[in-house]
């Protein structure tokens, strides 16, 4: 029997545009048509359905949920803030205290306003100053009721999909222009930080606790040769250690928000920057099982990259871990593994906050559309019933026992 920490957070996370449908005003609404692919239309109607899916989160024994606010919802016109909307969150946020589960907040998860991306997006300077104002409302709002906030979602899978593989709006393949969006979403961060800080100070609120969702990766060298190697050191370095090294240098972090999913098997091709950062081998999985999208199953990754961790000297928490499989025992199993791993770093003297899970619900999987299942609660599309799966029931066992069976 593992025993996990006394105030652990155990929960699942969602984002405002995968769940809540009808961001009429945010740029993947308009991108995801223009580009002819599934749409995220009414998406799982959360926007509506948010109470009978937190009083489910509470069966199942969360007490965290991590969920996004759509920027474009509460600024749908460049300066024009609605009140309704920002309202719509405070309920949102009082729904779940009500419930006894801890609101993680995230303030910006992939999509910009379109009005912003008519201007350039995180490539514009302007963003920085934008995003602040949004923030700044945003927060003094609710800060009377948040401890936990994440400023920005995964700031290097944004830049791969959008600026170097040119999958995402506004699909460009620009090192230059991922330098310059690289740096604007360093400087929101930084700003949104001090700013918070601010705020909570000027509402007499106790220090809130800060960060952003790091995606971090397994990167492993498909062969022994120099080059295969050095690909992973550079990918490792730019993609996962990088940005948060810098967030730390300037005293920004007050925990660190860790999105783990899978591993990258580089294979490089020659010695270009593009083949360096990018090259792969998706079929050397070595008989490891996958996940839907053929993502490698790989909980070991975890484990070194939370002991990797240790030096910035910083408490922890997972703010996504999860799969999509049409084989629910799978799903219990891949939570079961990284449980273990997640346990071992700990008693390795690593200060882990919590686990919040990728999904609460089905979702839309952006550029991927519907059919990837990531959700602890089976969403049925037809009609927007909510049934939680055998994992879910499994998972609630440890949240509510903070214990896992081995
Ligand atoms: C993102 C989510 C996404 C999930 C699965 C994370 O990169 O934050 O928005 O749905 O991974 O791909």
């Amino acid at each position: 029997m593992l025993k996990f920490p006394q105030n652990f957070l155990w929960g699942a996370a969602t984002s405002a545009f995968q769940v809540e449908g009808n961001n009429i005003h945010s740029d993947w609404w308009e991108w995801e048509k223009q580009r002819g692919q599934e749409v995220s239309g009414q998406a799982c109607c959360h926007y509506q359905l948010y109470k009978q899916d937190f009083a489910l989160a509470k069966e199942l024994g969360h007490n965290a949920h991590r969920f996004s606010i759509e920027w474009a919802r509460v600024e749908p016109r460049e300066g024009e803030f609605s009140d309704t909307q920002i309202k719509h969150y405070l309920d949102v946020i009082l729904s779940l205290k009500s419930l006894g589960i801890e609101p993680i907040v995230t303030l910006y998860h992939f999509t910009i306003p379109s009005w912003l991306a008519r201007q350039g997006g995180w490539q514009n300077k302007k963003a920085i100053a934008y995003f602040l104002r949004y923030i700044e409302k945003i927060v003094t709002e609710l800060c009377e009721h948040v401890h936990f906030w994440v400023t920005i979602n995964e700031p290097m899978v944004y830049i791969y999909y959008s600026y170097i593989l040119g999958d995402w709006p506004p699909q460009q393949r620009s090192f230059f222009s991922a330098k310059k969006v690289l740096d604007n979403l360093l400087n929101a961060h930084i700003g949104a930080y001090w700013l918070i800080r601010r705020v909570y100070a000027e509402k007499n609120c106790n220090r809130p606790m800060i960060s952003v969702a790091k995606n971090l990766q397994a990167f492993v060298a498909f062969s022994n040769s120099f080059r295969d190697r050095c690909a992973v050191y550079l990918r490792n370095r730019f993609f996962n250690l990088n940005f948060v090294e810098t967030l730390r240098r300037s005293n920004t972090l007050d925990y660190i928000g860790i999105n783990y999913y899978s591993r990258m098997v580089a294979q490089t091709r020659n010695w270009g920057l593009r083949s360096l950062l990018i090259d792969k081998n998706d079929n050397a999985d070595f008989g490891l099982k996958k996940n839907s999208l053929g993502w490698v199953i790989y909980p070991q990754g975890l484990y070194d990259l939370l002991l990797s961790l240790k030096s910035f000297n910083l408490p922890i928490m997972i703010l996504e871990n999860g799969i999509c499989t049409d084989d629910d025992n799978l799903r219990w199993e891949f939570i079961r593994q990284h449980l273990e791993k997640i346990h071992l770093a700990i008693s390795k003297g690593i200060n882990i906050l919590g686990y919040i899970y990728w999904s609460l619900l089905d979702n839309y999987e952006w550029d991927k559309g519907f059919s990837p299942r990531f959700g602890l609660i089976e969403v049925d599309y037809n009609n927007f019933e909510r049934k939680p799966r055998e994992s879910a029931k499994r998972f609630a066992q440890v949240c509510t026992s903070g214990m896992l069976n081995e």
